[in-house]
């Protein structure tokens, strides 16, 4: 004989009283991680800077990167530092504000970004004696299967490759996937921009990369990518400086 504890209603009441005991646990555990992603969220892109600047397997991130780099923000157009904190700027959302960015044109937009943003951080990384031994470029474009971030890490002659670092992307693993392989980001340390990814071999020529085998199209992409970021749509005016000496 059933008894008054098995009842439909018994039952329902338990399941729902549990569903909401179990909502309010995950909501509570959801805002209070909120702030430990966010920091290393932006750890990871600190780490991500500080190994395009050479500085690799680091255990206080926090403590390197504000030891040896400094961010500052950068005017797209003009190329001149501006007054804002490098904190406080977001990329995805600055994208978005109709009155913090543009919308690109078509013919422009090589890189698939959509919209430019008015300002941009830069980073910089000082040698021992407080001189600018690397200018760090946020960069990111279209690959095959999505966008994909990256620092662009040049010489202060503004010319000069020192390194690429990719650090977040949807390409295939073995195959675009190999962006991130330190064996191909190593054959960029040298190069000189305006950089050329070509099929095959690039035969030593200082412009020139090999192109990844069975990636023709994320080759294409970052290829894209690196001429949009280091063109006047993206950094060229700032650029333009870099090469006229201004940071050292
Ligand atoms: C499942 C799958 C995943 C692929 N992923 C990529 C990729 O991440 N990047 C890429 O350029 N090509 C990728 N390709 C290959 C492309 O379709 C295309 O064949 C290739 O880019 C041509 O490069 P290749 O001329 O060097 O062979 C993928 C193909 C398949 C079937």
């Amino acid at each position: 004989m059933s008894s008054n504890n098995e009842s439909i209603g018994k039952t329902l009441g338990v399941v729902i009283g549990l569903c909401l005991v179990c909502a309010v646990v995950v909501s509570a555990a959801s805002v209070q991680l909120r702030p430990l992603q966010q920091a290393n969220k932006i750890e990871d892109v600190q780490r991500n800077i500080l190994a395009a600047a050479g500085f690799n397997d680091v255990t206080d991130v926090k403590a390197t990167f504000g030891t040896n780099i400094e961010s500052r923000v950068i005017n797209m157009k003009t190329g001149d530092f501006v007054d804002v904190d490098p904190m406080s700027f977001d990329f995805e959302m600055t994208k978005f504000d109709d009155t913090r960015s543009i919308a690109l044109s078509k013919a422009d937009d090589i890189a698939g970004v959509q919209r430019m943003t008015n300002n941009s951080p830069v980073y910089l990384s000082k040698d021992e004696n407080g001189n600018v031994a690397s200018v760090i470029l946020p960069i990111q474009g279209y690959g095959l299967w999505g966008v994909m971030f990256g620092f662009l890490a040049l010489d202060s002659d503004g010319q000069t490759i020192n390194a690429i670092q990719f650090y977040k992307h949807n390409e295939t693993a073995g195959l675009g996937g190999e962006i991130q392989n330190p064996k191909w980001t190593a054959t960029w340390a040298g190069k000189s921009l305006p950089i050329d990814i070509v099929k095959g071999t690039s035969d030593g020529d200082a412009n020139k990369i090999d192109g990844l085998s069975g990636a023709t199209l994320t080759s294409v992409g970052v290829d894209n990518t690196i001429d949009f970021w280091t063109g006047n749509t993206g950094f060229g005016p700032f650029l333009a400086k870099v090469r006229k000496g201004a940071l050292n």
